[in-house]
């Protein structure tokens, strides 16, 4: 179907019951071509381009805050050749359009789509950097927070103003009894910070829908007018150059009573709205979504390969599978995982270790049941393991908004300091520092051999360690998150290149890894996949395709050494000598086992067949 038919049935099917229907689709059509028409002919040659570059091998992507990392945009540039050092190709910007003033959620309560935060720089600030980037070939990704607006924002001032065409864009009561009936089925996303879901404000004498906190006010996706209103802040923003959108916090975007308000059918049709928006104006443009919630909702949000939402999703699954597996030893979550989810050939995974935001343990719970295990219990022993409350934990985490009602928690860290270095340090233990960075190395030589392409966290690549600093500034000091996003340390950094220093070890086999992806074609995101049992839990097999050969990665999640047997190996591998194209050792799959020394990984390539 023509990419506007399509769209109108969906806007006519979300907006069936507004009045606003009919005008809000006309003045949607007529955005829709303006934005077309101010697409730069340099942007436009890209859409013609390049429409799947994100499945492509070489991308390895990077989350940063550019005011830790270099304090502005035009500062940004002069930082390249530290992206092209690691071999960076695709940067993701966290939050940097205008907030509010004072707390904003680490950027994600904005007052204004249109403008950047004034201590960054400009429009056209970003608009330059953007232009070097991209000669440089490093594609950008900017947040667009879609499921909120600060409550400075236009809208919500107007609003605030009694004004009811505005107090229409957002979800508001004269009273609490609605509030109560919605705070009886949706759970808190803060509940130490925030709880409920509700703000009342006496200036208008109503109860705001504020999922996230007092100050971010959700958005009514069920006016018209909204969805118009971020659609063309979207192209808006894709028109200013960038190649990714993250769409935050889709899962959110719809409400009924009654319900959870999380994951509900009619976000998928506004996301898919979204995608044939972007696909009309700008193809080349790629949706990331983000959708931290059960794996089985997170892969609906790629949509189908006809109605495509998300390109790309965040695969959080593999994240807390990854840290699952280090917890227990135990990898049959990641093999279970890996081949249960199929995902439509528009799509592809963003993998990745760490980010900005804590860890919510929502794991496969049918599969731990299925394993004999309980699924609260198992959650409550890796909220302790990570939150360093365990016997023999590894693990320097910390937790995070903890409901004292039924013991939930979520979990703040660095890599390093979730995967042990930080206790090793303070044990003076080199024998356990060195068993960290084997963790640390192990868990980035899982994503970047995963399908789709691997995203690191500033920082994580020289071992940063949790730093309790932000807790000196009043408007960081009550979000525990700040734990992982300290300012990024330049002089450590330096270390990178001194041989024997932690930051050495880890930099230089992730730049190692990296370069290697980039150069090999089994790497690109189309490529399938599928786990393969070893007959030992302790090691995730997990088998990648290209054409007719196949390469695998063993990982041992162990510290002790493991044996796997090669018999499943052999029956399906294409050839019989193998190479691990790391560290060169050599696997003859003809031998009935191979031993892996603890967190031992291999990345097996055909003899003679790397680097095609
Ligand atoms: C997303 C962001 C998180 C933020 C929230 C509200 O989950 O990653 O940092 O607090 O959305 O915008």
């Amino acid at each position: 179907m023509d990419k506007i038919m399509r769209l109108k049935a969906l806007f006519q099917d979300v907006y069936k019951e507004s009045v606003l229907l009919d005008t809000t689709f006309e003045e949607l059509l007529v955005s829709i071509n303006s934005f077309k028409k101010e697409r730069k002919m340099d942007l436009l040659l890209l859409d013609q381009e390049q429409s799947d570059w994100y499945f492509k091998s070489n991308i390895v992507a990077m989350t940063l805050y550019i005011e830790l990392f270099s304090e502005n945009i035009n500062n940004l540039i002069n930082k390249l050749p530290y992206f092209k050092d690691l071999g960076i190709t695709l940067i993701h910007l966290m939050p940097l359009l205008k907030t509010r003033k004072g707390d904003n959620d680490g950027g994600y309560a904005v007052e204004d789509y249109r403008s950047i935060n004034e201590h960054l720089g400009s429009i056209e600030d970003f608009t330059y950097m953007l232009n070097i980037y991209r000669e440089n070939g490093i594609y950008i990704c900017i947040d667009y927070v879609i499921n909120h607006v600060a409550k400075e924002h236009e809208w919500a001032k107007k609003a605030l103003e009694k004004n009811k065409e505005y107090q229409d864009m957002f979800i508001m009561y004269d009273n609490d009894e609605i509030p109560n009936r919605f705070n009886q089925t949706v759970p808190e996303v803060l509940p130490d910070k925030y709880p409920g879901n509700f703000t009342y404000y006496s200036e208008i004498n109503k109860y705001v829908f504020t999922s996230f906190s007092e100050f971010q006010w959700d958005l009514n996706f069920k006016n018209p007018k909204v969805f118009l209103g971020m659609a063309e802040n979207l192209l808006y923003l894709a028109n200013l150059g960038v190649n990714m959108i993250r769409l935050d916090a889709i899962p959110f975007m719809w409400k009924e009573l009654d319900t959870s308000c999380r994951n509900l059918p009619m976000i998928h049709k506004l996301i898919e709205m979204l995608n044939l928006i972007k696909n009309i104006v700008c193809p080349s443009v790629a949706l990331l979504g983000e959708a931290i919630v059960e794996p089985h909702e997170i892969v609906k949000y790629f949509g189908t390969s006809h109605n495509p939402e998300c390109e790309i999703m965040y695969n959080a699954n593999l994240m807390v599978d990854i840290f699952n597996s280090f917890a227990t030893r135990d990898t049959r979550l990641i093999a279970i995982d890996t081949n249960l989810h199929h995902i439509p050939n528009t799509g592809s995974w963003m993998n990745y270790v760490r980010c900005h935001d804590d860890i919510g343990w929502g794991f496969n719970e049918e599969a731990i049941e299925n394993m004999g295990f309980s699924s609260y219990h198992h959650k409550q022993y890796l909220i302790e393991f990570y939150g360093n409350n365990f016997p023999n934990t590894f693990s320097s985490g910390e937790y995070y908004q903890i409901n004292q009602a039924n013991h939930d928690a979520r979990t703040n860290g660095t890599l390093a300091s979730l995967l042990g270095l930080e206790k090793a340090i303070l044990e003076n233990d080199k024998f356990k520092q060195e068993t960290a960075i084997k963790r640390i190395n192990l868990a980035h030589g899982l994503i970047l051999f995963y399908r789709g392409f691997p995203i690191l966290y500033s920082g994580d690549e020289i071992a940063t360690l949790n730093n309790q600093e932000y807790k000196k500034d009043p408007i960081k000091a009550n979000d525990g998150r700040w734990v992982h996003r300290p300012f990024f340390d330049w002089d450590r950094a330096k270390k990178r290149n001194v041989y024997g220093t932690k930051e050495y070890f880890v930099f230089q086999t992730l730049k190692k890894m990296i370069q290697i992806r980039k150069n090999n074609a089994f790497f690109d995101g189309r490529n399938l996949q599928f786990s393969l049992d070893v007959q030992n839990q302790a090691v995730f097999c997990l088998l990648r395709r290209y054409e007719d050969e196949l390469i695998f990665g063993l990982f041992n999640f162990s510290e002790h050494p493991q044996i796997i047997n090669l018999d499943t190996l052999r029956q399906n591998v294409s050839s019989f000598q193998y190479e691990d194209i790391i560290n060169g050792r050599k696997i003859d799959i003809n031998e009935h086992q191979i031993e892996l020394s603890p967190y031992e990984y291999l990345w097996a390539f055909p003899k003679n067949k790397e680097c095609e």
